[in-house]
């Protein structure tokens, strides 16, 4: 995953460094460092920290040999390769020390390299694949000392990803940045310019930017910067203006990033369905949707692909677009995907789905459907990203940007692009009547004010779940279009409590789980009326029989589940199709209340990266 920057210009260089890392923290923080050229001692300096990146910012406040750097580069690291620790950390340098570099991605070959470095007389300081790119490169800048030739040759050998910045003493006036499977953008400002993994790093300096593609190398000064290929022919690149607002992100006097983008929800339902939906009478609108009504007329498969709580939104696509459209639909994992004998071809329409656009194993998973043939829709809340520049198709969430790593409302935001998206595939190919159309329409309008209730009675879900933050284990079971609501559940309590929480179907539960369950171990059960709710209510009773905690959440006003259920999250009623717009909301409150009471690092827990850019 990794963020990296890069400064050059007239500006306090270690300043934009650490603003843009600051940026980019969401991309790990296992450990950070920058390296900046003072001009006054014409020397490259180098500072790194373990941890969190205010460790780093601790260590340059109180720093007194740094005079005049006009240039330099920066890393947040979550570790691939060697422990996170300060001699991993990047930059990482040559032999002498005149070359730095920052990377992310993994080097799939470093050890065959590092031997062959080893043998010309290299010296390792670090566990890292990264070292072997510096200590590379270096041999190559002996070859004809320019440092664009020097990365260009180096990277011919690599095998993997990487996104790379390295800067060389001896050309103090420039930065070389290069890139392969792994996201790397120029911002372009008066004078000065900027190197960034993502957006975030550079907006505030400059809304112009130029993407590197893969197989790209740029040679970046104050003035200007020149991009070639792998064989040094020069590229001409286009200069964007990033569709963005510079913002002050800030937790608006919420304790932390998850609950404040938590209690967003209303308003981001309010923001998805603003322009597509615009009253139960009118047809959606997707504008960014390329398929023309023949090809989905005719279309016969769908395949999702993606990753973590995406997937999870990708389960509740399936079963929204089968049930509206009644085209057969699969879900993957956008990692099982890569490896294995492909089905899709130029009938099959491909959806990615990723918050962030970025995700390597989507990425490279779109990919080869591409290859397919197939037409590739990507879901996602960046449209700027890899993923949806690479895409036919967009159905961007705008569910503003999500600075906690555990996913809330880009979740609810996934939802609900897909009923937006099941709604209009279901228009043009005529397979709902006038009548079911405008009743779920009506209902998706009702969403906004459902889920603002839900949030109104935060202190209950906030009761129960202090009830269950000593427990150790956690089930949750469902079934139907609910089910992925229990994985999803699971795995936000998972990630930001560490408690083990397991999704299971309900019905799967008497095949083997059932013999865990005992009266340590709670079973928070999602049981929405519908099809499925007696069936769930069933497998609870056959939980309860093992002496289970049982939670139910659910909308039913029976009071006769009183004597199952040891306590109940109640929300308001809607329709079963659209109940994992609700469901989720609890879910979420309940993992991020237990992980508050247990007092974890809510925002950014342990061994996780927002984005993660490595497959
Ligand atoms: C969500 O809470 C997780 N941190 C993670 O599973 C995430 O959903 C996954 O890495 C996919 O990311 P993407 O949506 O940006 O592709
Ligand atoms: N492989 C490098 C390391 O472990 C970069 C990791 C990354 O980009 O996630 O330091």
């Amino acid at each position: 995953m990794c963020g990296i920057v890069g400064y050059i210009g007239s500006r306090n260089t270690v300043d934009v460094l650490l603003n843009g890392l600051t940026s980019l923290e969401y991309r790990g923080y296992d450990s950070s460092g920058v390296s900046v050229y003072d001009r006054d001692d014409g020397e490259i300096k180098i500072f790194k920290a373990e941890g969190k990146l205010n460790n780093l910012k601790e260590i340059l406040k109180n720093d007194t040999t740094l005079k005049t750097p006009g240039i330099g580069i920066g890393h947040i690291r979550w570790a691939t390769h060697g422990v996170p620790s300060v001699e991993n950390a990047h930059p990482h340098t040559c032999n002498c020390g005149n070359l730095v570099i920052v990377h992310n991605g993994i080097i799939e070959n470093y050890l065959e390299l590092k031997s062959k470095l080893e043998n010309l007389g290299c010296k390792f300081k670090s566990q890292t694949d990264t070292e072997t790119i510096a200590h590379l490169i270096a041999q190559k800048y002996k070859e004809e000392q320019n440092l664009t030739n020097a990365v260009r040759n180096a990277v011919k050998e690599l095998k993997g990803a990487y996104a790379l910045c390295v800067m060389h003493r001896n050309e103090p006036n420039l930065i070389v940045a290069a890139r392969k499977n792994a996201p790397l953008l120029i911002g372009v400002g008066n004078n000065e310019n900027f190197i960034a993994s993502d957006v975030p790093a550079i907006i505030s300096y400059t809304k112009h930017a130029c993407y590197l593609n893969d197989d790209e190398i740029a040679t970046v000064w104050a003035n200007k910067f020149e991009v070639c290929d792998l064989e040094g022919k020069i590229i001409n690149k286009r200069v964007e203006i990033l569709p963005w607002e510079s913002q002050t992100i800030n937790k608006m006097g919420y304790k932390h990033f998850m609950l404040k983008e938590i209690h967003e929800q209303p308003d981001v339902v309010r923001n998805v369905l603003s322009n597509k939906l615009i009253d139960a009478n009118t047809k959606i609108k997707l504008d960014e949707v390329k398929l023309n009504s023949d090809t989905i007329k005719n279309l016969s498969r769908i395949e999702i692909i993606a990753c973590g709580t995406s997937l999870h939104a990708a389960m509740v696509g399936k079963y929204i677009i089968e049930s509206m459209t009644k085209i057969a639909v699969d879900v993957e994992a956008s990692s099982e995907y890569i490896y294995r004998e492909k089905t899709t071809n130029e009938n099959t329409l491909v959806i990615g789905v990723s918050q962030s656009g970025e995700t390597a194993d989507t990425i490279t998973a779109i990919r080869q459907a591409k290859q397919t043939g197939a037409h590739i829709l990507i879901i996602t809340n960046r449209p700027d990203s890899t993923m949806a520049r690479e895409a036919h198709s967009l159905v961007p969430v705008n569910a503003g940007i999500e600075v906690s790593v555990a996913a809330t409302k880009s979740y609810m935001a996934q939802v609900l692009s897909f009923y937006l998206f099941a709604i209009y595939l279901s228009e043009i190919k005529n397979t709902m009547n006038s009548e079911q159309l405008i009743n779920l329409k009506f209902e998706l309008l009702k969403l906004p004010n459902l889920v603002e209730t839900i949030l109104q009675h935060e202190d209950e879900i906030k009761k129960c779940a202090s009830k269950y933050a000593s427990t150790k284990d956690f089930i949750y079971i469902s079934r139907g279009i609910n089910l992925a609501s229990a994985y999803e559940g699971a795995l936000k309590l998972k990630e930001i409590s560490y408690i083990n929480a397991t999704g299971y179907p309900a019905g799967e539960l008497k095949h083997g789980p059932i013999a865990m369950l005992d009266e340590t171990m709670p079973v928070m059960v999602i049981m929405m009326p519908g099809v499925v709710y007696e069936k769930i209510l069933s497998n609870a009773q056959e939980a309860k029989a093992r002496h289970a905690k049982l939670i139910a959440l659910t909308s039913s006003n029976d009071p006769k589940l009183y004597d199952t259920f040891d306590d109940i999250i109640k929300i308001p009623q809607i329709c079963e199709m659209l109940s994992p717009a609700l469901t989720c909301v609890p879910l979420q409150l309940f993992a991020y209340y237990i992980a508050e009471f247990l007092g974890k690092d809510v925002d950014q827990p342990r061994n996780l990266a927002k984005s993660v850019t490595v497959e």
